[in-house]
């Protein structure tokens, strides 16, 4: 017989001799405690279909599908049937692009008809906080309001302002529900907070620029963080989530915590004040902290908080967290894994759907290998994310998503790939439900990308980076981590903190001419250092560390250690000297 057109694809399937005629309704038994599991059953005299209540729901979609593809004879068959992984989602950044509920809905229709069950709303970030909070209406007036920015590559004609009402937001996790898809809001802590920071520029660490937030107008990474040293910083935030899970009724809440570069924490007296109170020594510690503060809150509020798996890098984190891997430090996450804790899969190999084709196709997907923590008991599953950077409308959202998100959907589902081969041919009979939706899949040449179609698209992908706003926009995210990095290399071999801002400084451009003129003339090899720290860095940073290497550098950073005091007087005399030929 001819492969059932379904995907996912039914994990049990026996067929058997004869047919059943196709107007022959169903008879239904609802088991509740199968949930997503169900089992259908055609006989020459009749049909029937078990599951729990999300399980039914499939099973019906499952048997629709069937008379489609066999029309008035159905063959007889056995499916028994329920997915290997518990959480199967798609994440939407609406904060870069936003996109209204209207079309939300369309791309929930279409990941019910893929069995997904998981839908992650991030709600806020640099480009834009897209959720009504009624407490802090600022949150929307200002960070929703971004007008026509370009990021390059993609270039909306029209403004990208819009949020989405608590009413909006009630009608979207109903809509879902409906559907059998749980939606979990993300509220991003403590980095990118550029349009919350827009919106209440006090709750981010004392520093001199600190009013000169405004919300993020390209893509790429900024450097401004929620304080973790002001008290008000974080009562704002247990505010905000107090508003969240009243809205939300799903048990999880996403926090964030990625990519959160903590230039301005190391900078900042309060963050400062807070690490010393705790007797904590790094900022990474601090997040750590932050994250358990939080956590605790919504633990009291009933609900259990989901972190990207930077949140690891202060420490471990207790079991009762969920972490979701996206790229970084796997053995970090497995350790998770391995005390008991949750984990959420949606490594950058082979989850990102805001990647191009080139790097990341359907096959590509269906083809890849387990993560090692996905056989311990803590696993919950994949997720696919669209980040929408370079995704400005819905148009080419639909392109990014399909079929790229029915593969995710197939391997969540089986917990493999082992029908990719006729993956293409199945997701045929999905086209024409999809773009009844609207919805314009990718063409089949983005499937399974040839050697061919790879090159051209990944030409044509870079040819399109080549516009000055993306360029711009990867600079700033390439100096920011390189200095990022260059201060955790200098914590870690012990050099004053003041020395460390200074030599930072020096490096990254936060001196003023003068004072850089007045460091080089003080310390004629400070560029010769500079070069050797960052390409320490960088090494480091590779895993090429060893201990010889270290050895090196501490001998070179000799003369500016212990206590860092010839530098300072040494800078303090010369810049006397200038004032003084000045004057
Ligand atoms: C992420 O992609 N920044 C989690
Ligand atoms: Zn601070």
């Amino acid at each position: 017989m001819e492969t059932l057109r379904l995907v996912p694809y039914p994990r049990k399937i026996r067929i058997n001799e004869g047919f059943c005629s196709a107007s022959v309704q169903a008879v239904q038994t609802l088991i509740e405690p199968m949930g997503e599991e169900y089992s259908i059953k055609i006989r020459p005299d009749g049909i029937e279909i078990k599951g729990g209540s999300a399980g039914l729901r499939y099973a019906g979609l499952t048997l629709r599908l069937l008379r489609e593809q066999f029309g008035d004879k159905l063959p007889c068959l056995s499916i028994e049937d329920g997915p290997v992984m518990r959480s199967r989602g798609f994440m939407l950044d609406v904060c870069r692009h936003f996109m209204p509920t209207e079309q939300i809905k369309r791309l929930l229709d279409a990941a019910a008809l893929l069995k997904l069950n998981r839908f992650h709303w991030h709600l806020t970030d640099d480009q834009g906080w897209r959720l009504e909070i009624k407490s802090w209406p600022e949150l929307t007036r200002t960070g929703a309001v971004r007008g026509r920015s370009a990021f390059g590559i993609c270039d909306p004609e029209q403004s990208n302002d819009g949020y989405y009402t608590q009413e909006e937001v009630r009608d979207i996790v109903r809509y879902a529900q409906e559907r059998d898809i749980e939606t979990i809001p993300e509220i991003e802590i403590p980095g990118h907070a550029s349009a919350m920071l827009a919106a209440y520029p006090w709750l981010g660490c004392e520093l001199p620029d600190r009013d000169s937030a405004e919300i993020g107008r390209s893509a790429g990474i900024f450097d401004r963080l929620l304080c973790a040293g002001k008290d008000e910083s974080i009562a704002f935030i247990k505010d905000v989530l107090r508003e969240v899970t009243a809205l939300f009724p799903s048990k999880y809440v996403h926090i964030g915590g990625d990519e959160a570069l903590k230039l301005r924490w190391r900078r900042c007296p309060c963050c400062k004040r807070r690490m010393k109170a705790l007797g904590i020594t790094s900022e990474d510690a601090l997040q750590r902290w932050l994250v358990l503060e939080i956590g605790a809150y919504l633990s009291q509020l009933g609900k259990e908080t989901i972190v990207w798996n930077d949140a690891l890098e202060g420490g471990e984190l207790p079991p009762y967290f969920i972490v979701q891997f996206w790229r970084g430090n796997p053995e970090a996450a497995k350790r998770h894994a391995a005390a008991g804790g949750r984990m959420i899969d949606s490594d950058t190999a082979y989850a990102y759907l805001d990647y191009p084709f080139h790097r990341i196709d359907a096959w590509k997907i269906l083809s890849a290998p387990q993560a090692d923590y996905a056989v311990l008991p803590g696993f919950l599953g994949a997720e696919f994310p669209l980040w929408t950077e370079y995704v400005a409308d819905f148009k080419t959202a639909g392109r990014q998503l399909f079929p790229r998100l029915a593969a995710g959907a197939e391997r969540a589902w089986r917990g493999d790939g082992n029908m990719k081969d006729s993956f293409g041919d199945r997701w045929e009979a999905y086209i024409p439900k999809i773009e009844a939706l609207g919805i314009r899949p990718a063409p089949p040449e983005t499937w399974h990308m040839d050697a061919d179609s790879a090159r051209r698209d990944r030409e044509r992908f870079e040819q399109q980076r080549q516009c000055p706003e993306y360029l711009r926009a990867m600079a700033v995210k390439t100096h920011l981590h390189d200095q990022d990095r260059m201060e955790r290399l200098m914590q870690r071999i012990g050099l004053r903190e003041d020395t460390l801002r200074m030599l930072s400084d020096y490096c990254y451009g936060g001196l003023d001419g003068s004072r850089k003129k007045a460091l080089e003339l003080a310390f004629p090899g400070i560029g010769e250092l500079a070069e050797k720290l960052d390409r320490a860095a960088a090494a480091w940073e590779a895993g090429k560390w060893d201990d010889d290497e270290e050895q090196v550098l501490m001998d070179a950073l000799k003369p500016y250690c212990p206590t860092g005091e010839a530098l300072f007087t040494a800078v303090g005399r010369q810049e006397n000297e200038e004032n003084r030929t000045a004057g």
